[in-house]
């Protein structure tokens, strides 16, 4: 059952090409710039002339809502607000009939994702699901919704549900910032003749696996770990930094590359890994001084770069290469690397990595 893998978890990582692609599956026909979702096309108005949209998640799923937040803001200029479910629903929060509200979960049982959005219903917000288990607890409260289709994933880590939700998000993204007209025709062709290239690229930074291991055998008795990233990269960063440490128990820290010298700067110092996720997008000249900063103060830099880099592979100690994509696309790329570190070092460490202590697959109690 595990398909010749040792775990669950590095069979569910080496499923995302194909679990990606079934992701989008129906929903999107780049020859003909066709775009499709049944749950957005039945509150398309709503989803069109809304004045904020709202996410609720906890865990991975929220960094996959952080991402949308990106996409949805960036490709269809709607405001996006994303909130931790178990902080939301007990602070009184400002919730309208305007309001979309789009869950996401995994499992379609988390507790405090479930009643958040009960109690956005009950303020007459439209509710939308974003859910991998089909006729979960979630999924059948919502008005509406898009399931992701990543198939079962049992190792308690998520991995193929991130990058699942991330796709379902960006094809919301992209269908909304179309219908808004804030999302050009050939800029929306462009994207989604890119998407299609995905699920071969993840194949692509899959083959860095060998490559991985070898990092992960210098940094498995670290006990302490940074990860940065900025733009797009930043959820990756908090994602990377959550898979190392549920995993594998070393303490991990995302933060927002530029973040860092208020205040985690000062952990820095030549035991410290710093894991800087630098890929070519519009932040890439800001991200370059944030790794001389690194440098400076004598941190190990593990780069993930775009393919063919060289001003940031002259300042790190590993550097990983991932294939060129556009900045709105790259989580689906750069959080494979960061997946492969966690699972390799907590392998390395004698831990279960399918079923981590102290967690549960879904976590059904608030
Ligand atoms: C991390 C992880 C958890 C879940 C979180 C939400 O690898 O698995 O952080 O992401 O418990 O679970 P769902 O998505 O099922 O609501």
């Amino acid at each position: 059952e595990k398909g010749g893998y040792e775990h669950f978890m590095l069979k569910e990582i080496f499923e995302q090409p194909r679990s990606i692609l079934d992701s989008m599956r129906g929903r999107m026909i780049a020859e003909s710039n066709h775009m499709m979702m049944a749950g957005i096309r039945e509150f398309e108005n709503k989803f069109v002339n809304a004045d904020r949209i709202l996410i609720v998640a906890c865990g991975t799923s929220w960094h996959a809502g952080l991402v949308a937040e990106y996409l949805i803001e960036d490709l269809a200029r709607i405001p996006v607000e994303v909130e931790y479910a178990s902080e939301f629903r007990y602070r009184n929060p400002i919730i309208t009939e305007k309001d979309i509200v789009i869950a996401i979960s995994q499992s379609g049982e988390t507790a405090d994702t479930l009643a958040a959005l009960e109690l956005a219903k009950a303020k007459g917000a439209t509710i939308f699901g974003i859910c991998n288990v089909v006729g979960s607890s979630i999924a059948r409260a919502t008005d509406a919704g898009a399931y992701t289709h990543a198939g079962p994933e049992i190792g308690v880590a998520s991995t193929k549900a991130f990058t699942a939700q991330v796709t379902v998000l960006t094809l919301i993204a992209m269908i909304i910032g179309s219908k808004r007209g804030t999302l050009e025709t050939t800029k929306l062709h462009e994207l989604m003749v890119e998407l299609e290239t995905i699920p071969a690229k993840v194949e692509q930074a899959l083959k860095l696996n060998d490559q991985i291991v070898e990092i992960a055998e210098q940094y498995k008795d670290a006990t302490n770990c940074i990860y940065l990233g900025r733009g797009y990269n930043f959820p990756v960063a908090l994602e990377g930094a959550l898979k190392l440490k549920e995993i594998s128990y070393i303490h991990a820290e995302g933060y927002p590359a530029a973040e860092m010298k208020h205040g985690p700067i000062a952990l820095i110092d030549e035991q410290m890994p710093v894991v800087v996720i630098a890929t070519k997008d519009s932040s890439y000249e800001k991200i370059v001084s944030n790794v001389q900063e690194v440098k400076a103060r004598k941190g190990k830099i593990i780069a993930i770069v775009t393919e063919g880099d060289t001003t940031i592979p002259a300042m790190a100690d590993h550097v990983v290469e991932i294939p060129e994509t556009s900045e709105h696309l790259m989580p689906l790329l750069s959080v494979i690397p960061l997946q492969l570190l966690s699972y390799h070092i907590a392998v390395m460490r004698g831990c279960n990595v399918d079923q981590p202590r102290n967690l549960a697959k879904s976590v059904t109690v608030e």
